[in-house]
C-alpha cells in the first residue's frame, strides 16, 4: 500500500481535471460521465451533499453505483456530510477510488483514514475556507489528498476566494519539508481564467463544475485548464 500511495504524485506528469456532476443534468448521469471520459479529463468528482453540513442535498452511494460502468474514469467522492463515517463503506463499495472527508465534520479524523485505507480505498481529507491548514498537521502523514475548498461549499457557480491559494502553497511547501505524498485538489470557482492560477499555487487536481458542463468545447476547456495549450 506504501509503495502504491507513494507512485500517484511522482507519476504525475501533467495536472488532473476532476470536472464535478454537481453541474451536470441528474435526469442523465450516465451521459455526464461519458462527456467527462470523452473531454480528457481524468477523474469525476462527486459531490455528496447531506442537507446539514451544508443546506442542498445531492445523491448517495446507490447514484455513484449506478454512474460506475458509464466511465473509466477515477471516482473521486466529496462528502461533504455529517458522521462521515456511516457512509465510507457504502461508498466504497459503489466504486469510489479516494474518499475524502471534511475535517470540520469529523472529529475522529485519524481513524477515519485509516479505515477508508482498510476498505482498500484512498483518503482525502478537506477543508472550508474558513479552515487553516494547521489543523490537518497532525493527519497529513496518512492523507492520499488534500482538497482544498476555494469557495465555501454547497453550491456551484460561486467565485473563488483568493486566499485559499495561500493554503495550496503551503499544502506544497509542508509536502516537500516532511516528504509525504498527498495530492493538493482546489475545488470551486475553477474555470479557464482561474486555473492558471491553481496550477501556479501547486494544485494537481482542479475541479470543475459549472465551467465544465457550460463549456460547449469541453476537450478545448480540460486542455487550457491542465495548461497544455
Ligand atoms: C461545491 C462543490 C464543488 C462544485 C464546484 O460545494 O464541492 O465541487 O461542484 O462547482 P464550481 O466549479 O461551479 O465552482
Ligand atoms: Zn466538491
Amino acid at each position: 500500500m506504501g509503495y502504491y500511495r507513494r507512485m500517484d504524485r511522482r507519476i504525475l506528469k501533467e495536472t488532473i481535471i476532476a470536472p464535478s456532476v454537481l453541474s451536470a443534468d441528474f435526469s442523465n448521469l450516465a451521459a455526464a460521465v461519458r462527456d467527462i471520459d470523452d473531454s480528457g479529463a481524468e477523474w469525476v468528482h462527486l459531490d455528496v451533499m447531506d442537507g446539514k453540513f451544508v443546506p442542498p442535498l445531492t445523491f448517495g452511494h446507490k447514484a455513484v453505483a449506478d454512474m460506475r460502468p458509464h466511465s473509466r474514469g477515477v471516482f473521486d467522492a466529496h462528502l461533504m456530510v455529517y458522521e462521515p463515517r456511516n457512509l465510507i463503506a457504502d461508498f466504497a463499495r459503489s466504486g469510489a477510488d479516494y474518499i475524502t472527508f471534511h475535517i470540520e465534520a469529523a472529529v475522529h479524523a485519524h481513524r477515519l483514514l485509516a479505515a477508508i485505507h482498510d476498505l482498500g480505498k484512498k483518503a482525502g481529507l478537506s477543508i472550508v475556507p474558513s479552515t487553516p491548514v494547521v489543523m490537518l498537521e497532525n493527519l497529513l502523514d496518512l492523507a492520499d489528498l488534500v482538497l482544498v475548498m476555494t469557495v465555501n461549499p454547497g453550491y456551484g457557480g460561486q467565485a473563488l476566494i483568493p486566499m485559499c491559494l495561500e493554503k495550496v502553497r503551503l499544502l506544497k511547501s509542508i509536502r516537500e519539508r516532511r516528504n509525504l505524498n498527498y495530492l493538493i485538489s482546489v475545488d470551486g470557482g475553477i474555470n479557464e481564467k482561474t486555473a492558471a492560477l491553481a496550477r501556479d499555487a501547486g494544485s494537481d487536481v482542479l475541479v470543475a463544475g459549472s465551467a465544465f458542463f457550460s463549456s460547449p468545447d469541453k476537450q478545448a476547456l480540460v486542455r487550457v485548464m491542465k495548461g497544455t495549450e
